[in-house]
């Protein structure tokens, strides 16, 4: 049977921040990264790596997620404002980094490297170590226009604009390091931290220009996520409502119970072990989004006409990605090369996330740079970049089109399925053949003539090649232009171990 792609049959519009990224204070994500500084011998731009700032600049990506991660609910935002000098050092402890900190990426390098690359900033604010007053402080730091202390301390550091912080994260992963907390526990300080958020708007009939993300689960634990999602909402549902828009749901894909396999060195079981891990994102997604709604329609009726009822909470995905037993030896902490067996569960929860754009606003590949499912790395003076960042190029297509209703796995070849549709009734077709020995063949039947158009094809010649500083190319996308005629059925030929993404014009 083909597998039928009918334009028509639409999911939801794919929101652009699905394609986010998430950079931390952890191993040499930022300081050493991203981060060279000022006085460097690396090429750099006001002490962000060249190598890295050209790199985001071509990925585009829609939202940068920071300072964490667990780091966050450690992190006091005005150790790292002002002049550097002044900027006390610290110890940075978070998941082995063990490195002194000294504050020298702060909020402004932060957000100036957020406008240099287009991305839409989302601020953690720290609630274990913190307090409601510091982080409203922060976010008057970043967003009053003028008048205040704090406008005029940002404009002082040398931003007179106010920087308009949409997205702010209340806490990190209460549940583990954030505080090891209980649901209700949770609920009771995120209603002081929502509350105190400024609203930076004219009148308090306007929509506020803060968008509160709670955290969710911890996607990982099958039980305590089920409980996590039922008691927050019971809590919530207690009394009056908090600004809610968001909840972030973490979900990494495990690879730690198998010694001898490491991020460049497995054989074929551990390549199938991982890329069927990566799947149960989407029964997480299902089950959360249940819970969510189930949680939703328990909110009480407000007793007053001027209160409206909280009918919706996005989902957030804030933190995803392949994480292997390796990691938690490496140094720089959580270091992880990255193969062709991290890029194909690159791109299966990429499709996930974009099959669920009617429930999901925002989500975050962890880490962007040499921590965990990274997209760049770095080494010395070199910048890596790595076959995760060829599949979020070859998917950026997908931002803001429609996500379609197309059966994600073809039985007959067990090829992996996503298709959407652009304004302009542009089709593109992701094709992901998880086997690591095998080709397949796909037959696509189209509900309209199609002509392809192009083909982005990402396959390593053995499985276990990777980038590297000596050899930066050895596994990178191959694009080739199409004159096919329009016809209403195609057959793919896809390598073993590949992602193929496929342009379709109609007519
Ligand atoms: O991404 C690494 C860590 O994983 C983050 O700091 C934390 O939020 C998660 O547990």
């Amino acid at each position: 049977m083909p597998v039928s792609i009918d334009p028509t049959q639409t999911i939801a519009t794919i929101r652009p921040a699905l394609h986010g990224q998430f950079i931390e204070f952890l191993g040499e994500c930022i300081d050493g990264g991203i981060w060279v500084g000022p006085d460097s011998d690396v090429p750099h731009t006001d002490g962000i790596r060249q190598g890295v700032l050209d790199a985001l600049k071509e990925l585009e990506p829609p939202v940068l997620r920071w300072p964490g991660g667990c780091y966050a609910d450690t992190y006091h935002w005005r150790d790292g404002i002002g002049p550097r000098a002044d900027r006390p050092t610290t110890f940075n402890e978070n998941f082995g980094t063990y490195e002194l900190d000294d504050h020298a990426f702060g909020t402004d390098e932060y957000l100036r490297l957020c406008e240099a690359i287009d991305a839409q900033p989302w601020i953690n604010v720290n609630m274990m170590t913190g307090t409601p007053a510091e982080a409203r402080d922060w976010m008057e730091y970043c967003n009053r226009a003028t008048g205040t202390e704090l406008a005029d301390l940002r404009v002082s550091n040398g931003h007179e604009a106010p920087y308009d912080v949409n997205l702010w994260g209340i806490g990190n992963e209460p549940w583990g390091g954030g505080g090891i907390m209980t649901a209700p526990g949770y609920v009771d300080a995120y209603r002081a931290f929502a509350s105190a958020m400024p609203r930076f708007t004219g009148s308090v009939f306007e929509t506020p220009k803060t968008y509160a993300i709670a955290s969710g689960p911890d996607g990982n634990k099958p039980k305590e996520r089920v409980a996590w999602t039922k008691d927050f909402f019971a809590a919530l549902n207690e009394y009056r409502q908090p600004p809610i828009h968001g909840y972030d749901l973490h979900f990494y894909n495990w690879n730690i119970d198998h010694e001898t396999d490491t991020p460049t060195s497995f054989d074929e079981a551990g390549w199938d072990r991982v890329i069927a891990g990566c799947l149960e994102l989407e029964d997480v997604i299902v089950e959360q989004w249940a819970l969510m709604e189930e949680g939703l329609a328990s909110v009480p009726m407000p007793e007053s006409t001027l209160e409206p009822r909280l009918e919706h909470i996005d989902l957030v995905v804030g933190e995803w990605g392949n994480w292997h037993r390796d990691a938690f030896f490496a140094r720089p902490a959580l270091f992880q090369q990255v193969t062709m067996r991290d890029a194909i569960t690159t791109a299966l929860s990429l499709d996930i996330l974009q099959r669920h754009a009617d429930k999901i606003s925002i989500a975050c590949n962890a880490q962007t740079v040499n921590v965990l499912n990274s997209v760049i790395l770095t080494d010395g003076d070199a910048t890596i970049l790595t076959p995760n960042f060829d599949v979020f190029m070859m998917y950026k297509a997908h931002r803001g089109a429609m996500a379609l209703t197309v059966e994600p796995v073809d039985e007959a070849s067990g090829a992996h399925l996503f298709a959407s549709v652009a304004d302009d009734g542009t089709i593109v077709v992701n094709l992901t053949n998880p086997s690591m020995t095998d080709e397949a063949e796909v037959e696509l039947e189209f509900a309209v003539p199609v002509s392809l158009a192009k083909r982005e094809t990402l396959a390593a010649a053995t499985p276990t090649d990777h980038n590297t500083a000596d050899a930066p190319d050895a596994v990178r996308r191959v694009a080739e232009r199409i004159d096919g005629e329009a016809s209403g059925r195609h057959t793919v030929r896809l390598p073993a171990g590949s992602v193929t993404v496929l342009t379709a014009q109609q007519g």
